[in-house]
């Protein structure tokens, strides 16, 4: 079959036309035959091992893409996570982990938007449990998973949505998506702060969902920091690490503060929910998009492609989906 391997040890990905389709090994598993697969940063990591999901991972050849949308023998259209790498002309899935495509949601859409409903909704409803009218800074929210954040946390009432970014163009198309103020993490460090601060005085931030760690949100982080008074509560949520994996931080910020932090991932949810994000959230997600009401941008590419795309900044918020 058609699809693309990565060799061990090997940086790059290849285009093959003679790869063996993959075998169903127990009831619990079915053979899709794959339309479309996203190709997002967590395939890219854990195909080149460096995912904490597959360290160690000592598989000679595999095929890349963790999920995508294909059809099952009998027809039904279906999203699914792949036992088996999703960027092939078939794939082996988990029959518990399939989610049915509604009618006027297109296959592209439909594989590009799971996970970043994973990286954003799992998030403000079970880490922050975001509650109607708060307040939610999403930092670095330029992605396609930071758009469909801002569109979610409107869609679960958010009052006032902030946005960072480096992109002052991309950061501009949030507003009419929900946001409600714009704070660029390319100006210095104290004007970067008094922004902050100053929204922070007006409405307390209750939520943090944090793409980027790193240097910025060292900054939010200080900026919450207290004196010794009472102070409002903000639950601060690490999801991506764009600009860095590790931060210095401040014991006096935790002591100061009633912050909340945490992480959402995958290793980080319980069973339920994730049987909710596959059940409920994801479903609902769907029918938002195939209204219209949830707005996302792709890029369609061929599996024979990936190995030139492979190393390409998209940097305007949309997702390469390669089709098969
Ligand atoms: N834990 C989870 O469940 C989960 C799920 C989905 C995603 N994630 C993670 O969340 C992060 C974002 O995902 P995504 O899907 O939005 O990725 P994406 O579509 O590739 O977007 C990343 C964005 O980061 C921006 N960026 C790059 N360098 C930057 C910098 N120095 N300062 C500010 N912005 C910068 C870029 O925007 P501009 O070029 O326009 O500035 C780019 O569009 C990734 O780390 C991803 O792995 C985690």
């Amino acid at each position: 079959m058609k699809t693309v391997i990565m060799f061990q040890g090997n940086g790059m990905p290849q285009y093959t036309e003679d790869f063996p389709e993959p075998i169903v090994k127990n009831e619990d598993e079915i053979l899709i035959s794959v339309k479309a697969a996203a190709f997002k940063n967590l395939d890219k990591s854990m195909a080149s091992g460096k995912h904490y999901t597959t360290e160690g991972d000592i598989q000679l050849a595999k095929v890349i893409g963790g999920d995508g949308v294909g059809l099952l023998a009998n027809g039904r259209r279906v999203y699914a996570l792949g036992v088996s790498g999703m960027m092939a002309e078939k794939a082996v899935v988990e029959k518990s982990r399939m989610i049915e495509i509604p009618e006027g949601l297109d296959d592209i859409t439909a594989a590009a938007l799971p996970n970043a409903v994973a990286g954003s909704a799992m998030a403000l409803r079970f880490r922050a449990a975001i509650q109607p009218g708060e307040t939610v800074l999403i930092n670095g929210a330029t992605g396609f998973t930071g758009k469909t954040a801002v569109q979610i946390a409107k869609y679960y009432g958010a009052g006032k949505i902030i946005v960072t970014g480096r992109n002052e163009q991309t950061l501009q198309l949030l507003l009419p998506l929900g946001a409600d103020e714009i704070v660029s993490v390319s100006q210095n460090d104290e004007s970067f702060i008094a922004q902050i601060k100053q929204i922070h005085n007006n409405t307390p931030i209750d939520i943090v969902i944090d793409y980027l760690w790193g240097h910025s949100a060292e900054l939010i982080l200080e900026t919450l920091k207290g004196k010794g008074g009472f102070t409002h509560r903000t639950r601060f949520v690490s999801i991506g690490s764009i600009t860095g994996d590790k931060i210095q931080l401040s014991s006096e910020i935790l002591r100061s503060v009633d912050l909340q932090l945490s992480g959402s991932g995958m290793g980080s949810w319980t069973k339920e929910e994730m049987q909710k994000l596959l059940k409920e959230i994801v479903p609902e997600m769907f029918r938002l998009a195939a209204d219209n009401k949830l707005k996302l941008e792709t890029l369609n590419i061929s599996l024979m492609d990936i190995d030139k795309l492979w190393e390409l900044e998209v940097t305007d918020g949309k997702r390469l989906v390669v089709t098969m």
